[in-house]
């Protein structure tokens, strides 16, 4: 979708359909909405004082204006209570009536983005409209044959602004929004994508297509580098599948020489059957999802390397398939990890943390600044948190801080768990230094103490999207399916970091 910033008022913008907010309770309309009801003879009032629209929140009325003003419609949106408002509300709302407006097969509308009366800033809340009417206009339609007509789109919307000073403001924040979001979509696409297309040979691919031409290094070792510096952690779980293993790099220097690398690591199995500990059929298919933390990281270098941050960044991807073959690792195998450690394998089906160990250690080549896991890493997760919540642990306080407080102006919802040494002796191998699983207790707890043995002295924080990363119902602004969950909170770290205040 084309975003269009114009000076000039609402008022007169020659567009199939303008949208104005309007919140719950107040008697009155403001602002450019005012300005729109004195012309069309006091429309919207109407429709207010009927009650047929409060401003609830999400809640959309179209109204049809006659000669004197330039719109085919006027949408109104409710922002619900003014007391309640918030960016993430924001997102959500101008998400739904742009579904609206969809839904009406126009294919593009005006709107305005100051909410002054609200006290939040412009670049915000310009940046929350558009990411909130990107994101939630997604579909994933590549595959759908019949009636194709019937898939419409939204190609562009325009912003209008009578302040000439705050003409740049918005066209910088829509530009980043723009960003960001297209970012967002195409780590969905990814995830979307099914196994059978979406193999680590593809993955890889895919990262290698983010780099050209966006001033990123990419580097995929092969099945026989990953085999000669010793990753066998990540080969063990490769093996039953004929899908060849790759481990992508992805390197973006958008810092200074001297200064150091930011790591990001992203599980990147493409299909998680289980192996020989196979998962039961039921929802196995959604297993295609389980690269959703790989996709992440390598939109987040896309998105950091397009906004020009300046960071020192790489993504790490450990990309393979987990598959019962005739080679696959079996339950009591032991695998000697990258960092020298071995693991017995009590269950095929914990192979994340397989490959992400091998990963983690890797990313101690660059002696990162900081290090941050994303996975699809436990169903227990999901147990404790719920299917909307990252489960986030670490060693480092003030990482920890900077990435609960990026969550916080994302609207991705994080909550750390715990990762006290009591729970060491649950993972404590019998023939072997570490077993893969530590039981049904504290599952996800277990999983995370077991990633920490192989991150070295760095801070780290890994952060568990198996809940969030599919969603089995609509949000507001996160059609059901692949979220691209994580993408928006990692490039809000990176700004927040590594951006004055002025420019975030
Ligand atoms: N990819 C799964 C975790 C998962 C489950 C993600 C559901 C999204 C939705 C992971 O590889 C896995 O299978 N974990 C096991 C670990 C267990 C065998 C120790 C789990 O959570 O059951
Ligand atoms: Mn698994
Ligand atoms: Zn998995």
């Amino acid at each position: 979708m084309k975003v269009h910033v114009r000076k000039g008022t609402l008022t007169e913008a020659t567009t199939e359909a303008a949208v104005v907010t309007h919140f719950e309770g107040d008697a009155n309309v403001g602002g450019v909405a005012a300005k729109l009801d004195e012309k069309s003879g006091g429309l919207i009032e109407e429709i207010i004082t009927r009650g047929d629209f409060t401003g609830r929140l999400n809640e959309v009325a179209v109204i049809y204006p006659r000669e004197d003003l330039p719109m085919k419609r006027l949408v109104l949106v409710g922002l619900g209570k003014r007391a309640d408002f918030s960016l993430e509300r924001l997102r959500g709302a101008f998400s739904k009536v742009a579904q609206h407006i969809r839904n009406l097969k126009v294919s593009g509308f005006s709107t305005t983005v100051d909410f002054k009366m609200v006290n939040l800033p412009l670049d915000q809340t310009t940046e929350a409209v558009v990411e909130g009417i990107t994101l939630g206009l997604y579909r994933f339609t590549r595959f759908r044959t019949i009636d194709r007509e019937e898939i419409r789109d939204i190609s562009s919307m325009t912003i209008m602004e009578e302040q000439e000073g705050s003409i740049e403001i918005i066209r910088t924040a829509a530009k980043t929004a723009g960003i960001i979001s297209d970012a967002v979509l195409f780590a969905r696409d990814i995830v979307s994508a099914p196994a059978n297309e979406m193999t680590p040979t593809r993955l890889a691919n895919e990262a290698m297509e983010s780099a050209r031409e966006r001033n990123i290094k990419c580097t995929i070792l092969e099945e026989g580098e990953i085999r000669k510096i010793g990753m066998n952690a990540l080969l063990g779980v490769a093996s039953g599948s004929d899908e060849a293993p790759k481990f992508i790099i992805m390197e973006y220097h958008g810092g200074k020489r001297s200064s150091p690398v930011i790591a990001l690591v992203g599980k990147g199995l493409t299909f998680d059957s289980g192996g020989i500990s196979l998962k039961p059929a039921e929802k196995m298919d959604q297993m295609k999802s389980d690269m959703a933390g790989g996709a992440a990281v390598i939109a987040a270098v896309r998105a950091a390397a397009e906004l020009g941050l300046p960071v020192n960044l790489v993504g790490l991807v450990p990309a393979v398939e987990n598959l019962p073959g005739g080679k696959a690792y079996k339950p009591g195998d032991i695998l000697k990890s990258f960092s020298g450690q071995t693991i017995e394998v009590v269950t095929t089906d914990a192979e994340g943390r397989l490959i992400l160990a091998d990963a983690l250690t890797y990313a101690g080549r660059y002696k990162p600044a900081a290090i941050v896991d994303l996975a699809t890493l436990t169903g227990a997760c999901v147990v404790a948190l719920g299917d909307h919540v990252i489960g986030m642990f670490g060693t480092d306080d003030e990482l920890k801080r900077e990435i609960r407080e990026a969550a916080a102006l994302t609207g991705e919802r994080v909550w750390e768990l715990p990762i006290w040494e009591e729970y060491d002796e649950l993972i404590k191998g019998d023939a072997a230094d570490y077993k893969n699983s530590g039981g049904r207790a504290g599952g996800a707890i277990t999983a995370a103490v077991f990633l920490s043995k192989f991150v070295g002295e760095y801070p780290w924080v890994h952060l568990d999207i198996a809940g969030p990363a599919w969603l089995a119902k609509d949000k507001p602004y996160i059609p059901k399916g692949a979220s691209g969950a994580g993408v928006r909170l990692l490039v809000r770290f990176l700004r927040n970091r590594y951006l004055s205040n002025r420019m975030r």
